[in-house]
């Protein structure tokens, strides 16, 4: 005997009874139409019994008063000597009145029609790849493709089944039970059986599962991108100039760009700069259109789609100065695109004592590209509680009523903030312990960037490169780097880490093929 599916769980106590004792109620053969048993005859017999029949006791018989084709159909199928009952302590007067009110609920369930479509259309036990060529999944949405079953056994299928579908809804229903049956986590969503019960229509809940494994196939190619770039040793240029000619980089070259420019009001002091002298404008104006002239020269070394990531500080030199608001509207001037600001909070600040203001922790990462670029973004997740689960979740009802739903996952979206320590020493390695920088980055900085606007083989350039933490970052992600910095000692410092890091790649690259 074949192996029974599992059966759902019953609301009320189900009895198995011999098929050959099961007679129809005298009620219901009055009335009862002569149904075709082809239909159960086949999913009894493969599938098992999906929903019980209904009966009630008279002088110690068992009489059915809902699944009378049930009972027909079991009498006919060799091996299924009994059937699941629900037995019924109601008088004849209330048996119509239960009759059509189960008959609402207890149809025949749409697991069993999707197996029987399955069977006429004449797939069972075909490839999945199979599967889909023959019923036209190249052209999914199209209600005229029938795909190599053809239209007319389509037709017979629905006819059989009672599936009164289009071509793209068969389709889509199938998508969703040939999912379900594949994938314990889809199955835990319970889709077929929330159409089966009305609870929501099969293209909403198609709609659901492409978005859901649209989302999924994005994560496979995030994890198999930061898989990738574990082994990818790049390429690293570096060039002790002033950042304010970038003629000795190739233009339109570059796939992104993050500096952070010396900060204002001569807060710092930086080795060796040229006439220029960033940082130590006398007023903001001359710091931000100093600032605009490093920009010009990145955008013309910029890519189409490429991104510029400026991340500044606000100067309280002399009081506020609205530094990042002012460089926001130049850089709109200039003809920027602004993507969005992320806010880079200090988890320990360095202690500032402001005559009228709060210890500031906060510094900005203006995100822009070119005007109408299309930049490389893969959305940054976080891990979700309850990792691994698939959930459906219900929403906001809709406008017409509806119930609408949503499959809760394992990730959620990141937020444009960022919350973080100030760099630490540590992250220097012990390259050179005699090297020191007035002002580099953590590298969760560079990476919450490079997390999310860039993929390994990209180009990176860094004007300002300093220590060389984002070139470090960038490289680590994968990406061929190009370093400016003016100050030699610097270069010098970051020469040797991008050395090291090469190294240490190449040795670990070594001991993987070798284990
Ligand atoms: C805020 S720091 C950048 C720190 C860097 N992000 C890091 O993590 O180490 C600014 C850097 O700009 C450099 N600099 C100043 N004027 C420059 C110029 N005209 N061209 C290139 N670099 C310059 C300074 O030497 C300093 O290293």
């Amino acid at each position: 005997m074949k192996e029974k599916k599992a059966q759902p769980k019953r609301q009320k106590e189900v009895e198995l009874v011999k098929v050959e004792n099961i007679k129809i109620h005298p009620l219901v053969s009055e009335i009862r139409s002569q149904r075709k048993t082809d239909m159960f005859k086949y999913t009894l017999d493969v599938n098992g019994q999906e929903n019980p029949i209904h009966c009630v006791i008279r002088n110690g018989e068992v009489y059915v008063f809902d699944g009378c084709t049930r009972v027909a159909a079991g009498m006919e199928v060799d091996h299924l000597d009994e059937l699941e009952c629900i037995i019924h302590d109601i008088p004849d007067n209330q048996i119509m009145d239960k009759r059509i009110r189960l008959n609402q609920t207890s149809k025949t369930h749409l697991n069993e029609k999707c197996f029987y479509f399955e069977h006429t259309l004449g797939i069972i036990g075909k490839s999945q790849g199979k599967k889909r060529v023959l019923m036209g999944f190249d052209k999914i949405d199209e209600d005229t493709n029938f795909g190599d079953i053809g239209k007319d056994i389509y037709t017979i299928a629905c006819h059989l089944t009672g599936l009164d579908l289009s071509a793209s809804t068969a389709r889509r229903l199938m998508y969703i039970y040939w999912l379900e049956n594949e994938n314990e986590k889809i199955k835990a969503l319970g889709l077929i059986d929330k159409i089966n019960a009305n609870e929501i229509s099969i293209n909403k809940a198609y709609g659901l599962l492409k978005d859901k494994k649209m989302k999924e196939d994005k994560k496979a190619q995030r994890l198999h991108e930061v898989a990738q770039r574990e082994t990818i040793t790049g390429k690293y240029k570096l060039f002790n100039k002033s950042a304010f000619n970038l003629d000795f980089i190739e233009d339109e070259s570059i796939d992104i760009a993050p500096f952070s420019p010396p900060y204002p009001d001569a807060m710092k002091i930086y080795r060796h700069q040229d006439e220029v002298k960033h940082g130590q404008e006398k007023t903001t104006e001359e710091y931000i259109a100093n600032g605009m002239k490093a920009c010009n020269e990145i955008k013309k070394k910029l890519k189409a789609n490429g991104v510029m990531a400026v991340i500044i500080n606000e100067s309280f030199k002399g009081g506020y100065s609205s530094v990042v608001s002012r460089y926001e509207i130049a850089l709109i001037a200039n003809g920027w695109e602004i993507i969005g600001i992320i806010q880079w909070i200090k988890e320990n600040p360095t202690p500032v004592r402001l005559n009228e203001f709060f210890q500031p922790a906060d510094e900005k990462i203006i995100i822009c590209k070119k005007k109408g670029g299309k930049p490389y973004f893969s959305h940054p997740v976080k891990e979700n509680a309850g990792a691994g689960e698939f959930t459906l979740k219900q929403s906001h009802k809709s406008k017409d009523g509806d119930l609408r739903f949503y499959v809760g996952g394992d990730e959620i979206p990141t937020t444009n903030i960022l919350i973080t320590p100030v760099f630490n020493r540590s992250e220097f390695g012990d390259i050179d312990p005699k090297f020191k920088h007035d002002a580099p980055c953590p590298f969760a900085v560079y990476d919450k960037i490079l997390g999310a606007y860039s993929r390994s083989g990209m180009n990176y350039l860094e004007i300002f490169s300093g220590s060389g933490q984002g070139l470090v970052s960038a490289m680590k992600h994968g990406l061929d780097v190009i370093g400016v910095e003016i100050d030699p000692v610097s270069i010098e410092f970051t020469k040797k880490r991008l050395d090291h890091l090469i190294n240490e790649r190449s040795k670990n690259s070594v001991k993987k093929l070798a284990a």
